[in-house]
């Protein structure tokens, strides 16, 4: 074996609630605003499948989580959708959803998987949307009563929470680059939606800490590396670090160190973009930060100075600062049209370990969607995909390295254990570990990579 893990190194996958449980005839869902969006307009997604389908993980999860064990998870993240606990944001509980995340956390536990909670994907409740979303400080309450709600009755099992997966995303999708409702292009907006996200982190961190359960919580952040096209000209490195600070420390220097990044927040300050804020807040975020960081890891960002004069909008954006530099060296995933660049991980944990305090990490995703999968099936009816075992090859050796070289690395969840429904992608692109057959009753069946993981698991190494 070359590369062996540290004792107890956590393998698994990570899932979210809004895409793999599906909804059910009176099973007291509210809707949140992908329901609301997909019925509005349902041409948005892929082959217009919509929120309501999903994998049924909901009705299928015992036989998912036999499914989970024979591919080696030791430990799994998914998150609770905060419309199926309350159904309009805040207010009344769905004894169902307390009912179903109860059986379902016990049944991890019970086959030695563990599970990692997350209380934000995406998945903004309809009625909190209504009065404004992210963008309303009652919504920063309404999520921390959520967070409590959570924490209380299911804190006495689960032992790491997550407060956001990849807050920067509601604000990119939301309110700069219309991939998620309410599909607004408004850089003023998305910087008071990124800040009440940090707030509202900062909060159910106080409220968990309160609470004195025996448990750590942290945040999810996928990171994009900022690459200068010129290492040597002083312009291109400039948009690089601006890119960076709007993309990965706007939210990993609030979450870890409390405070936002100056050159940001100077930035900001010159636009007239500060967010409605208070001293008192600037307090809470200051003294909660996380325990545990997730770090999601796709793709790099390869930025060069500001060449072109084309903007996306007559307002001002980020992409007024830098441009995108397309390295004539990338290896492409070309079906999601991502850059594989397996060194980019790497340098995400280095920089947690030098800027960070080598804060206790893990990878909490990292994967490769594939579009057409159905055509590397075998005789058998088994996907061998071997691209995906390459990758994760690829990923985990420079995973290995940074261990080595000091990172603190508790695990590495795959994105995502079965095949699942990814917003406005629908089921376009496959990332699961096991295939799940959309016209033979969502048939799941295990992929290659399954099989590998698994042995990866079993011997901690490869
Ligand atoms: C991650 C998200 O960023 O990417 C997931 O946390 C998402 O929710 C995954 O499904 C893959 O996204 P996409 O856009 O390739 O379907």
């Amino acid at each position: 074996m070359n590369y062996r893990f540290p004792e107890g190194f956590w393998w698994g996958s990570a899932i979210s609630g809004p895409q793999t449980e599906g909804r059910i005839k009176d099973d007291g869902k509210g809707d949140n605003i992908w329901d609301h969006w997909y019925r509005e307009d349902p041409s948005l997604f892929f082959d217009q499948v919509g929120p309501e389908e999903t994998s049924a993980v909901y009705s299928h999860y015992k036989e998912d989580i036999q499914l989970m064990k024979a591919t080696g998870h030791n430990s799994m993240r998914t998150s609770i959708q905060w419309s199926r606990l309350f159904p309009e944001g805040r207010g009344d509980i769905n004894p169902k959803a307390v009912a179903f995340y109860n059986d379902y956390i016990d049944e991890l536990i019970a086959n030695d998987i563990e599970p990692f909670i997350n209380l934000y994907h995406f998945d903004m409740p309809l009625a909190l949307q209504e009065i404004g979303g992210w963008e309303n400080k009652e919504v920063v309450e309404a999520y921390v009563n959520y967070a409590k709600t959570c924490f209380e009755l299911f804190g006495d099992r689960v032992k790491k929470w997550f407060t956001h997966n990849e807050p920067i995303v509601p604000v990119e999708g939301g309110y700069l680059y219309k991939f998620h409702y309410p599909a607004v292009v408004d850089m003023k907006r998305a910087v008071q939606v990124a800040y009440h996200e940090s707030l509202a982190s900062a909060k159910a961190i106080k409220v968990y800490r309160d609470l004195n359960l025996d448990g750590e919580i942290g945040i999810i952040l996928n990171l994009t590396p900022s690459y200068p096209r010129d290492a040597n000209n002083p312009e291109d490195v400039k948009a690089a670090s601006l890119a960076d600070a709007f993309f990965n420390r706007s939210f990993l220097d609030p979450a870890i160190r409390g405070i936002f990044p100056e050159d940001l927040v100077s930035l900001l300050k010159d636009l007239d973009y500060l967010p409605d804020y208070t001293a008192e807040e600037l307090a809470i975020i200051k003294e909660n930060t996380i325990d545990l960081l997730g770090i999601n890891y796709y793709q790099p960002r390869r930025i060069k100075q500001k060449e072109s004069s084309e903007r996306l909008s007559d307002k001002p954006m980020p992409d007024d600062y830098f441009d995108n530099y397309i390295w004539p060296d990338r290896k492409m995933n070309p079906y999601r049209g991502w850059e594989i660049y397996e060194k980019g991980i790497y340098d995400c944990l280095i920089n947690v370990r030098d800027h960070y305090g080598n804060i206790p990490c893990f990878i909490s995703e990292n994967g490769m969607g594939v579009e057409g999968e159905a055509k590397f099936k075998n005789a058998d009816g088994m996907i061998e995909d071997d691209y995906r075992i390459d990758f994760l090859k690829g990923h985990l050796t420079y995973v290995h390295q940074a261990i080595e070289e000091g990172c603190n690395v508790k695990g590495y969840h795959l994105w995502t254990c079965m095949d699942n429904w990814s917003w406005m992608n629908a089921y376009k692109n496959r990332y699961g570990l096991i295939s799940v057959d959309l016209d033979n009753d969502k048939k799941r069946t295990i992929k290659k990579s399954g099989y590998w993981f698994k042995e990866v698991s079993d011997r901690n190494g490869f």
